[in-house]
């Protein structure tokens, strides 16, 4: 099965669909799940430098590209800037580390991870427990993004985790626009005020965590959970002979969004891939619409002191 395309603001497309590569769960497994992903249709992999699996995932492509199962221009690779690389003079710099991690002379999409850049000394503190206010802006970063275009190490560029607020002061100075916006979409947290923002301007948006991230290693016993055995997804699923996780995937895509989910397993990744033959209906998304509760699960506490921690308005 594979995944249409979704066209984007430069005349470019994207798969429909991707596979996530957070290693929560795919620590040491990288590489075979990338492999799996290929020979079942994955087209497009989300990838980051924070993510520290980068060279795995490279020697996966480069694998399936020297064994003829898919060409460069087939494949769709993301990857994202760092926090700590945000100063303006790191910028290009840490493209072509990623680049490098992969043995690829360029990318698709290189996206800044957070609007939340961290202004340490060395620029090596990857995750700093204070951070200082720092004298350049994400507009600055942006600014280096697109030299990134200019360079030929990426072919377009976009942001992640920002709120519409963040969003509007980026395009009022931007000379390439955003491609997309990546962001945590699932049916506890659907995001829909942000999409349509999004939407209007031309942006796409790419939904990370859409099963709720089950496997994360900072869930608390509280929080809201994306059930796959709920009895609303399971006999939507019937209808269509399709699973609860087909469904919410469905449900993401029916919404206008291009998902990202996870799987080291190789039945599940093509499960996941296999949701393009059906559509829900208008009173089916609406069922799925009330889960919506901000059920957000990647809060990035860490970052909550930061003058542009993205999740203190309502989109
Ligand atoms: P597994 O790797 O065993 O398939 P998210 O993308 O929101 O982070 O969710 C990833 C989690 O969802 C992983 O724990 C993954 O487990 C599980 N998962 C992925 N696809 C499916 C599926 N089709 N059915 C059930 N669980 C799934």
């Amino acid at each position: 099965m594979a995944a249409p395309y979704v066209k984007l603001n430069n005349g470019l497309r994207i798969p429909a669909l991707g596979l996530g590569t957070y290693q929560a769960n795919l620590a040491g497994e990288c590489a075979k799940v990338v492999k799996n992903a290929i020979d079942v249709g994955y087209r497009h992999f989300d990838c980051a430098f924070i993510y520290g699996n980068e060279k795995e995932i490279g020697e996966a492509f480069q694998e399936k590209l020297k064994d003829g199962t898919v060409k460069r221009e087939e494949l769709y690779i993301t990857t994202k800037l760092w926090n700590n690389c945000h100063r303006p003079d790191r910028v290009v710099d840490a493209c072509k580390k990623s680049l490098n991690n992969f043995g690829l002379s360029y990318v698709d999409l290189y996206l800044i991870h957070w609007p939340c850049g961290y202004d340490s000394q060395e620029g090596d503190d990857i995750f700093p427990s204070k951070f200082t206010l720092s004298s350049y802006s994400f507009v600055d970063t942006w600014k280096e993004m697109e030299k990134c275009v200019k360079l030929g190490l990426t072919k377009s560029i976009g942001i992640s985790n920002f709120n519409h607020e963040q969003i509007e002061r980026l395009l009022k100075h931007a000379e390439i626009k955003p491609v997309v916006n990546q962001i945590e979409v699932h049916p506890n947290l659907n995001q829909k005020k942000l999409i349509a923002f999004c939407k209007e301007r031309n942006i796409e948006i790419v939904a990370y965590s859409p099963f709720g991230a089950p496997s994360r290693p900072w869930a608390k016993p509280n929080d809201p959970v994306v059930r796959l055995d709920d009895p609303t997804f399971v006999n939507i699923g019937k209808k269509y002979g399709k699973t609860s996780a087909q469904v919410i995937l469905r449900y993401l895509v029916d919404i206008g969004t291009i998902p990202i989910p996870k799987s080291t397993n190789k039945e599940r990744l093509k499960l996941n891939i296999d949701i393009f033959d059906f559509k829900l209906t208008p009173d089916e998304i609406a069922i799925i619409d009330k889960y919506d509760c901000n059920g957000r699960i990647c809060s990035a506490e860490e970052m909550k002191n930061h003058p542009e921690y993205p999740f203190n308005l309502e989109y």
